[in-house]
């Protein structure tokens, strides 16, 4: 491979073109360039351009260009720039400045983790200039950016044909299939990677559960925490999540000797694209508890005044911890399965739901495929949530799938055992128990919900169907009246 800058204002080369070299664009930058494409770079100030050349440049061939002008000029027609800045204000302001110079036939991709109503509007805007614009969800963080991340484009199928073959290219793979594949229209892409974070926040609210749990109910200490983790990655578990959580439990802390995970703050941030999930899934009208559990989870560790104020409060008497320390920590597992389940149906429930709004055709076992590497979700059971959509692509929910199903079965006397055990304990565990109670929830024959129908009626005469009735025919009872039922 040639290598290095070459310098400005020559011939177009370059077969894709990155601005925003911040650690994410840099490592696309050169992930591009490792597999042979010439790759035209760009930054707002220039000093991170050079740092990325003097340090990787002989990795590939790169294009430095120090103006939008000679950024394009440096690129083969039609033009295919990756745009990797913050979302929000940054994004549309590049995005302005990019059209401005581009040319019909021309592809601006925004990798950013972009709300996926600006990509809708962004796209709308760009096509009407003869432009395409392509939203594309990248997961992975720095290490996938570099060596093959799950990349989720949305967009006009047409720019997927030119552009399509170099992001599956730069992507992961698994069992030779590239974790990346044009997801629909518009907004889909980011959609589909919204909702991935949403899965990724409960799957990390889950693990710190399961954490708790084996921490404060068996006593166990971070790497013996660590040892857990990293033997149920042998198994259904296996994830790079659970995998990481075992290196995070096993780290010592240099200054105090004690592990790294006792001497972090505990107090969760997030940058927002799990409470976008939530409000999201909240307008969809989809049930994404485990989510929305572990969004509010990070929000309750950032609670500081209410957790000062409320140190020492009464914990009632308490359970003893479980005798039997290898049952206790197998049932864990299987409540953390279970529930990583409902995570994942929810998840899906809304991408579907989110299809239907917006007429994208999502193909949810596609996902399931491309999640299954190089993502910050990726799990070797995603492979079973693929069989399970290839098998029936209107799949009403995960937990009606056969292996799924049996999954369930098989765990759910530990599942309950765990989340009444921590119960008895004073551990929360909102995920563990939200996800147990949906499940319960959606095999339960007759919910409450009659109820809270009749007492609409009463209050607000809000009508109801009556089960000896057609679907959609309604019923008010006369409830200041003589209490008789008219149909509404
Ligand atoms: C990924 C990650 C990545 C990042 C998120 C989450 O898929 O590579 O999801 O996008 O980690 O921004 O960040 P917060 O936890 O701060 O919301």
């Amino acid at each position: 491979m040639s290598s290095s800058s070459t310098p400005s204002n020559t011939t177009a080369t370059a077969q894709i073109g990155v601005t925003g070299l911040a650690v994410m664009g840099s490592n696309i930058a050169r992930n591009f360039a490792r597999h042979g494409y010439t790759v035209a770079v760009h930054n707002r100030s220039i000093a991170k351009t050079d740092a990325l050349l003097a340090e990787h440049g002989s990795e590939g061939t790169f294009v430095r260009s120090e103006t939008i002008a000679e950024f394009l000029d440096a690129l083969e027609k039609p033009r295919r720039v990756l745009i990797m800045v913050k979302a929000g204000a940054p994004t549309d302001a590049v995005i302005d400045e990019l059209a401005e110079a581009m040319e019909p036939g021309d592809i601006i991709i925004d990798g950013g983790n972009s709300l996926y109503t600006d990509t809708i509007r962004r796209e709308k805007a760009i096509r009407e200039r003869g432009l395409h614009f392509v939203g594309a969800g990248i997961s992975g963080g720095e290490e996938g950016a570099l060596n093959g991340p799950s990349i989720m484009p949305g967009g006009p199928a047409e720019s997927y044909k030119s552009l399509g073959p170099l992001l599956e290219e730069i992507s992961a793979h698994v069992d030779g299939v590239p974790c990346c594949t044009h997801i629909g229209p518009d907004g889909s892409g980011h959609f589909v990677k919204m909702v991935h974070n949403g899965i990724e926040y409960s799957d990390m609210q889950l693990i710190g559960e399961a954490y708790q749990l084996l921490r404060d109910g068996l006593g166990k200490s971070a790497p013996e925490i660590a040892d857990v983790f990293a033997e149920w990655n042998t198994g259904d578990l296996d994830s790079y999540l659970v995998e990481i959580t075992a290196e995070v439990l096993r780290q010592t802390d240099a200054k105090t000797g004690k592990p790294l995970v006792d001497v972090i703050v505990d107090e969760a941030e997030q940058k927002g694209t799990g409470r976008w999930t939530v409000k999201s899934a909240l307008d969809l009208g989809v049930p994404v508890t485990g989510i929305a559990e572990a969004v509010f989870a990070r929000a309750l560790s950032g609670s500081v005044p209410q957790r000062k104020a409320t140190v020492g409060l009464a914990s009632g008497e308490l359970g003893t911890a479980p005798t039997d320390a290898a049952q206790f920590t197998e049932d864990v597992r299987q409540a953390l399965y279970a529930s990583k389940i409902v995570a994942y149906a929810q998840g899906f429930n809304q991408i579907q739901a989110g299809s239907a709004e917006y007429d994208w055709n999502v193909t949810p076992g596609d996902l399931a495929t491309i999640w299954r590497g190089g993502c910050i979700i990726r799990a070797k059971f995603l492979n079973r949530i693929k069989d399970a959509f290839e098998a029936d692509p209107g799949l009403p929910t995960l937990l009606a799938a056969p292996y799924f199903r049996s999954a369930v079965e098989a765990a759910i006397d530990s599942w309950r055992r765990v989340v009444s055990t921590a119960t008895a304990l004073g551990i929360p565990i909102p995920g563990f128990s939200s996800a147990l109670s949906y499940y319960d929830a959606l095999r339960t024959e007759r919910l409450p919900a009659a109820l809270t129908q009749g007492l609409r009626d009463y209050f607000g005469a809000h009508t109801y169907e009556r089960t000896d009735a057609e679907p959609g025919q309604k019923f008010h009872t006369l409830w200041s009246g003589d209490r008789s039922e008219v149909q509404a």
